[in-house]
């Protein structure tokens, strides 16, 4: 079956790839190296980021409020970085000279804002208390809306995302940037991996307040993870938020589809808090424990 992805970026542009397609036309030695990569959990230091950017590399700034700006280096920009002084081994690069934004299992995004990962930065801004809160951001990509986390006062923030090079080469840099900031005390931490290792792996004594995901349901394959994520990770008192266009055509996820899927688990109650209406609509969703009288959830069902 083609495996189409049919996202608009934040600029509104049109991107329609088959995945299959692309991958037919690659070279036979490239189909094989994009097959071979592995996406075990891992943790990232500060110290893996080698990422040294000119001072006066482009960056893009988004004013969530009056008072909170988040930058981050444009993502074409590291592409062109990325694509000049990495060999073989660089799966953005794999992926991008595919001209393919999304290489399922291999990159699956990461190194591009997209709209949702704005969405949800200036919702919660706006409407979530983060002091002294633990935090973490699923498939982060540029990590806006954990940034965002770090600029409104979080003790905590995690930032993880499937593939590593995202971490060293995009998130960990924006990052650092603020950084340079005394005002941000806020420790973080970076992983990578699938999502269906993350919670066997992590070595957190404390579980998450607030999980923050953009962008990351376009897949019905990975709800099931999703869900064994928020149930071992989430705080018993703690919120998902999470922000989603209502469809992805040709992928088959949506937002009224991980509804659904969630609401036949039976262990969070779902609500849409915002709507932004566009050509296809996009959505924040609010996920809390129905039951909030038990202890951090080890089981996966
Ligand atoms: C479309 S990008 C969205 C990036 C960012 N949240 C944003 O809105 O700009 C999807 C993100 O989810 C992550 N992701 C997708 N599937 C994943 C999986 N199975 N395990 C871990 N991360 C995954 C990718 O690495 C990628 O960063």
């Amino acid at each position: 079956m083609a495996f189409c992805f049919n996202f608009t970026t934040k600029d509104s542009e049109e991107k329609s790839l088959n995945i299959d397609d692309i991958l037919l036309e690659a070279p036979v030695s490239k189909k094989k190296k994009i097959e071979q990569v592995v996406t075990d959990f891992k943790e990232i230091t500060v110290e893996d980021c080698k990422a040294d950017y000119p001072y006066d590399l482009e960056v893009n700034t988004y004013q969530l409020t009056d008072s909170i700006t988040v930058s981050c280096y444009d993502a074409g920009a590291i592409e062109e970085i990325l694509k000049k002084d990495k060999d073989d081994s660089s799966s953005v690069v794999k992926a991008t000279s595919c001209h393919s934004d999304l290489v399922p299992n291999v990159y699956e995004g990461g190194l591009t804002v997209w709209e949702c990962g704005i969405d949800l930065a200036s919702y919660v801004a706006k409407d979530v208390d983060f002091t002294d809160k633990m935090i973490l951001e699923l498939g982060c990509g540029a990590g806006i809306p954990g940034i965002c986390a770090m600029l409104c006062g979080a003790k905590v923030v995690h930032f993880q995302d499937y593939n590593e090079e995202v971490l060293k080469e995009y998130t960990i840099p924006n990052v650092k940037q603020l950084n340079t900031d005394d005002d941000v005390k806020c420790t973080c931490r970076y992983f990578s991996g699938d999502w269906s290792q993350f919670s066997d792996k992590i070595d957190n004594e404390q579980s998450y307040d607030i999980i923050l995901t953009a962008e990351t349901i376009y897949n019905p394959d990975n709800y099931q993870k999703l869900h064994d994520v928020f149930t071992s990770q989430l705080d018993k008192h703690g919120t998902v938020y999470l922000a989603a266009k209502s469809n992805y055509f040709g992928v088959g996820g949506g937002i009224g589809l991980f509804e659904d899927f969630m609401n036949g688990k039976g262990k969070f109650s779902c609500k849409i808090c915002k709507t932004i209406e566009a050509g296809v609509p996009r959505e924040i969703m609010q996920l809390k424990w129905k039951n909030t009288n038990i202890d951090k959830q080890t089981e996966k069902t």
